[in-house]
C-alpha cells in the first residue's frame, strides 16, 4: 500500500475544525442567492483567488465576511452535513467541531437558529455518516469580556449540546487573561475548556492558556517550542496540540513545510495531532492535512499511526469509545 493509500484509509480523528471555516466557496454563493445576501465577488474562481492571506488577521476579515451568507437553521445544517459527508469519505471516525456564536449573534441571528442547525446535521451524521462528534463553543478574542460573558450565559439553555468552550480569533494583543473569568466561570458550570494559543502569540499567552484558563487541550500550539520550560510543562502536564499544518503555511506562521514542527513535538514527547482548521479556506480536509506534512517531514507510518492515536486519547469521548477508535486504528495498521 503506497504512503497516499496509507493516509487515505487510515481511520482518523479531527479535534480542530471550525465550522464557519468549511463553508465552501459554492456554498457561499448558493446560500447568498438564497438569502438574497450581497458578496464582493463574482465567481467561484474570484472567491479562491482572494484566499491569499499574509496573516491570521488577513484570513479573519474574509472568514467573518464569508460567513454572513449563513442565516436560517437550514443554512447551519447544510453548512454542517456538507462537512460532514466530506470527512466521512475521508474515513473521520468522530470529530470536535467549533462554532463561533458570536460570529453570528453580532449581526442578528439567533443563537439558537446556530446551534439548532449545527446540532441537527450532528445527530443526522451519527445516524447516517457514522462520525460522532462534540461541539465545542469559541468566543471571539477581540470582542469584550463582558460579550463573552453575555454568550455563555445564551449557551447555558443548549449545555447538553455544548461539551467545552474555547477561544479563537486576533490572538496578538488579546492574551488569554483577558478571559480569565468567563472560563473560570465556563468551567464551574461544567464545560471543559480549550483555546487557541501561541498560533501567533508569544509562549507567554501559553503559560496563561495553561495557567489562568486552566485548558483541557491546546489549539495550535507552535509558538511553545520557544522556551524549553513551556514544553518541559506541556510534556509533564500531557496537554495534547490540535496543529493545523495547511492553516499554518497558509497563514505563514511557518515559511515551508520542510520547517513544520510537528515532527519535533513529536520527538520531544508532546501529544501533537493533525487537524484542519478551516479547510474551505486553507485547501483541504484531513487526509489534505496529513499528505501536506507526510513527505516533506519524512513522516513514517508509525508517525501518522501515533498522531491518530494522539488525537483518540485527546478526545473528549468516553474511555470505552476511545477504546473501540483504536481497535479501528489497530484492525487497519494490522491490515495495511
Ligand atoms: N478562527 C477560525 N480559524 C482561526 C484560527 N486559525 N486562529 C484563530 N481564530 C480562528
Ligand atoms: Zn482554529
Amino acid at each position: 500500500m503506497s504512503l497516499d493509500q496509507f493516509i487515505n484509509d487510515m481511520p482518523k480523528v479531527e479535534l480542530h475544525l471550525h465550522i464557519e471555516g468549511s463553508l465552501e466557496p459554492e456554498l457561499m454563493f448558493e446560500l447568498a442567492q438564497r438569502n438574497k445576501v450581497a458578496i464582493p465577488f463574482k465567481s467561484v474562481e474570484e472567491v479562491r483567488q482572494a484566499y491569499n492571506f499574509s496573516n491570521l488577521q488577513d484570513f479573519l476579515d474574509i472568514y467573518y465576511q464569508g460567513m454572513s451568507v449563513l442565516q436560517t437553521e437550514q443554512d447551519f445544517y447544510d453548512l454542517t452535513t456538507a462537512y460532514l459527508k466530506r470527512v466521512a469519505a475521508e474515513n473521520v471516525m468522530h470529530t470536535e467541531i467549533f462554532f463561533d456564536p458570536q460570529g453570528h449573534t453580532e449581526r442578528g441571528v439567533a443563537f439558537g437558529t446556530v446551534i439548532n442547525g449545527i446540532t441537527r446535521a450532528l445527530e443526522d451524521g451519527k445516524n447516517q455518516l457514522g462520525v460522532s462528534s462534540n461541539l465545542i463553543m469559541c468566543f471571539l478574542r477581540h470582542l469584550s469580556e463582558e460579550k463573552a460573558f453575555d454568550t455563555l450565559k445564551e449557551a447555558l439553555p443548549y449545555k447538553d449540546k455544548i461539551l467545552g468552550v474555547g477561544l479563537d480569533s486576533s490572538e496578538v494583543g488579546h492574551p488569554p487573561a483577558k478571559f480569565e473569568r468567563v472560563f473560570a466561570e465556563a468551567r464551574k458550570e461544567g464545560f471543559l475548556i480549550v483555546a487557541h494559543a501561541g498560533e501567533e502569540g508569544p509562549p507567554e499567552y501559553v503559560w496563561e492558556a495553561l495557567d489562568g484558563l486552566k485548558i483541557d487541550r491546546m489549539d495550535h500550539g507552535n509558538r511553545s517550542l520557544e522556551d524549553p520550560k513551556l514544553v518541559q510543562r506541556i510534556v509533564d502536564q500531557g496537554i495534547a496540540l490540535t496543529v493545523c499544518p495547511l492553516s499554518n503555511l497558509k497563514l505563514c506562521v511557518v515559511k515551508d513545510m520542510r520547517l513544520h514542527p510537528l515532527k519535533k513535538m513529536l520527538d520531544l514527547g508532546i501529544k501533537a495531532t493533525v487537524n484542519s482548521d478551516d479547510p474551505a479556506y486553507f485547501g483541504g480536509y484531513m487526509t489534505a492535512n496529513f499528505n501536506a506534512v507526510a513527505g516533506p517531514l519524512g513522516l513514517t507510518r508509525d508517525d501518522l499511526l501515533t498522531l491518530t492515536k494522539n488525537a483518540i486519547d485527546a478526545s473528549f469521548v468516553s474511555d470505552a469509545d476511545k477504546a473501540k477508535m483504536h481497535q479501528r486504528v489497530d484492525k487497519f495498521a494490522l491490515s495495511a
